[in-house]
C-alpha cells in the first residue's frame, strides 16, 4: 500500500469554550477548558491513519507531548520518526465561540527546532511511489518539500497557516495545493473575498502541472487540473468546534484516492468526514474512522488497497 508520510508539527491544544473571541482590550471567561492533541502534521496523520492508510508522521515534541504518541499509535500512525528533545512541545492557544469558529495562537516549541540533517535522515527512507503530506507549520518545510521531491515522492502540501514565508518555499515543487478560501485568494494574489472558482483558475495557471483542491467552508470544495475541474457540495452537519475540518478534508481526501475512488468521490467523501469532525469538539479525537465515512464501500472499491 502506498506509504504516507506527513512531515508536521504536534501541538498540545489548550482549548476555551468562549461565547465569542475575545477582542483587544477584553477579559473573558471560558465555560470550558480542555488540553487536547493537535498539530496540522498530527491531525492530518491522524486522519489518514482512521481513513486505513500507511502512515508515517515525522516532527519533534518535548516529554510534555508524549501523551500524544500513544494516541495516534491507537489510530495506526507509524510515530517512529517523532523526535522528543529537551525542549517543550508547541503548544496552540485556540478559543472556539459559541458558532463553533476558532482563532488559534501557536507557539512553535519543538515544530520549529525541527533540522535539516533531521530532514534528509527522514526523508532518505523514502522513495519513489510514496507520498509527501507538508504543512505551514514547522521549520525547514522548503527543505523538507526539496528533499521529498528530488527522492521521486508525491509531493503535496497545506500552506497553513498561510504567512509570508509562504512565497519562499519552492512551490514549483509541489505536485497536490490543500487550500482555503483565504490560503487560495492570497496564493493567487486576489484579495480574500475572491469568489473560490476565480482563485482556483488562477492557481491552476500559476501551477500549470499541479492540482488543486480548495475547501470553501459552505460554499463546498474544488478541484482544478489544467482543464479538469470538479466541485462537491458542502454535507450540511451542526457546527460545534471547526478545529481540525480542514486537516480532516486533507486526509480523507487522500485516503480516498489512494482506495481507487474518482477525484468527484473522494471530494464528497471528504467533505462527509468533516462535516462529521465539526459536529465534535476537539481535533484529531474528533476525525471520525473510516467506517463512519465510508461505510461498506470501503471494502468494494475497484483497486482498492
Ligand atoms: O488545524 C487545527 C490545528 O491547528 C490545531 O490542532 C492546532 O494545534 C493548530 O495547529
Amino acid at each position: 500500500m502506498t506509504r504516507i508520510l506527513v512531515y508536521g508539527s504536534l501541538n498540545i491544544d489548550m482549548v476555551f469554550a468562549v461565547d465569542h473571541i475575545v477582542l483587544p482590550g477584553e477579559t473573558v471567561s471560558s465555560s470550558s477548558f480542555t488540553r487536547n492533541a493537535g498539530g496540522k502534521g498530527a491531525n492530518q496523520a491522524a486522519a489518514l491513519g482512521k481513513a486505513g492508510m500507511n502512515v508515517f508522521l515525522a516532527g519533534k515534541i518535548g516529554a510534555d507531548g508524549k501523551f500524544i504518541l500513544p494516541l495516534l499509535g491507537s489510530y495506526g500512525v507509524d510515530t517512529g520518526n517523532v523526535a522528543v528533545y529537551e525542549g517543550a512541545t508547541g503548544n496552540a492557544l485556540i478559543q472556539v465561540d459559541r458558532n463553533g469558529q476558532n482563532s488559534i495562537v501557536l507557539y512553535p516549541g519543538g515544530n520549529g527546532d525541527i533540522s535539516v540533517s533531521e530532514v534528509e535522515r527522514v526523508i532518505s527512507a523514502f522513495g519513489a511511489g510514496d507520498f509527501l503530506v507538508a504543512q505551514n507549520e514547522i521549520a525547514h518545510t522548503g527543505e523538507i518539500i526539496n528533499a521529498a521531491k528530488k527522492r521521486g515522492l508525491k509531493v503535496h502540501f497545506n500552506p497553513s497557516p498561510y504567512d509570508e514565508k509562504v512565497e519562499a518555499l519552492p512551490l514549483d515543487n509541489v505536485d497536490c495545493f490543500f487550500v482555503n478560501e483565504l490560503e487560495g485568494a492570497a496564493l493567487a494574489g486576489l484579495p480574500k473575498d475572491a469568489p473560490p472558482a476565480a482563485a482556483l483558475d488562477k492557481l491552476v495557471k500559476r501551477f500549470p502541472k499541479a492540482e488543486i483542491i480548495l475547501t470553501a467552508g459552505k460554499n463546498g470544495a474544488y478541484y482544478g487540473q489544467a482543464e479538469t475541474r470538479e466541485y462537491a457540495a458542502i454535507v450540511d452537519a451542526p457546527v460545534v468546534d471547526t478545529t481540525g475540518a480542514g486537516d480532516t478534508f486533507t486526509g480523507y481526501f487522500l485516503a480516498a484516492l489512494v482506495k481507487g475512488m474518482t477525484v468527484r468521490a473522494a471530494l464528497e467523501t471528504a467533505s462527509k468526514a468533516s462535516s462529521i469532525t465539526v459536529s465534535r469538539r476537539g481535533a484529531m479525537e474528533s476525525v471520525p474512522f473510516a467506517v463512519e465515512v465510508f461505510g461498506s464501500r470501503l471494502f468494494h472499491v475497484e483497486g482498492g488497497n
